[in-house]
């Protein structure tokens, strides 16, 4: 097994960040980073405070799903107080950093499954989940909570070997949680730095989707919809072209791909 400390330490220490993860909380166990960052982010944490978990008993997914989270994998939260105009970019920021992550540091070559999958070879690498309170036009904080299978093992979890992998099982070898922690966080903060200095990262996130053009069947709320993921919009809405010509714009939902 490689190194795994993941002390705030050994995280912060000669970080190239300004704010990104020069906060660093650790629990080697711990229900949610969600909801440790919540409260961080309510007793107004400063901005970039990062939570780590060395494992999850209780990992949230998107729409109310389980997140597996033994130990050897990431599983961390992030304290952001975006402007509200920078909101519905930080799907994309974050997967396109884990993107540029996972490449850097295995080598492996990632894909995004709209809105914010992380896939190697087809299966799920790693997830994203978004939470965030407003008020009016203000955003009180969004937490970007992201969990990378990193070292599990997926013969040890049958329930998921058909949609998920791992950096290690696509790799053959263990890979560092540290290296891959340290470099997403210089990651996350060069593409939202950018973000602010007025440039765009939508052409490259919807570049990265294997997504667009595929035939798709997407859950969102309660209803279910068919057809070929024709384009997203800036605002990463997902554009569903159906067998009969129309069109669909969805905010959020789930895809799955057909075929
Ligand atoms: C998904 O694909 O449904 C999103 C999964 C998000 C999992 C991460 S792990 C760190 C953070 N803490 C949680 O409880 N969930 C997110």
């Amino acid at each position: 097994m490689v190194e795994n400390n993941l002390s705030p330490v050994s995280i912060t220490s000669n970080l190239a960040t300004r704010f990104i993860g020069q906060r660093v909380i650790y629990y080697p166990r711990l229900t949610s980073t969600m909801e440790v960052a919540k409260q961080e982010a309510q007793l107004g944490a400063v901005e970039g405070t990062v939570v780590i978990a060395g494992e999850q008993t209780g990992g949230r997914g998107r729409i109310k799903r389980a997140w597996l989270s033994p130990k050897d994998n990431i599983a961390l939260s992030l304290v952001l107080y975006p402007s509200i105009v920078y909101l519905p970019s930080l799907i994309m920021l974050a997967s396109l950093a884990v993107v540029h992550t996972i490449e850097t540091v295995t080598g492996l070559r990632s894909q995004v499954k709209w809105p914010n999958d992380v896939l190697v070879n087809g299966r799920k690498a790693c997830g994203i989940l978004i939470e965030s309170s407003i008020r009016g036009n203000i955003v009180d904080y969004a937490i970007i909570g992201i969990g990378i299978n990193v070292n599990l093992k997926l013969s040890d979890f049958p329930e998921i070997s058909s949609t998920a992998t791992s950096l290690s099982d696509e790799l053959g070898m263990d890979v560092s949680c540290l290296s891959v922690i340290r470099k997403l966080l210089v990651e996350i903060e060069r593409l939202y730095l950018a973000l602010q200095a007025g440039g765009s990262i939508y052409e490259e996130w919807r570049d990265s989707l294997v997504t667009l053009g595929k035939k798709v069947q997407v859950k969102s709320g309660k209803t279910m919809y068919e057809g070929v993921a024709e384009s997203v919009a800036r605002d990463g809405s997902l554009l569903l072209r159906h067998p009969n010509g129309s069109l669909t714009k969805i905010v959020a939902g789930d895809a799955t791909l057909r075929g």
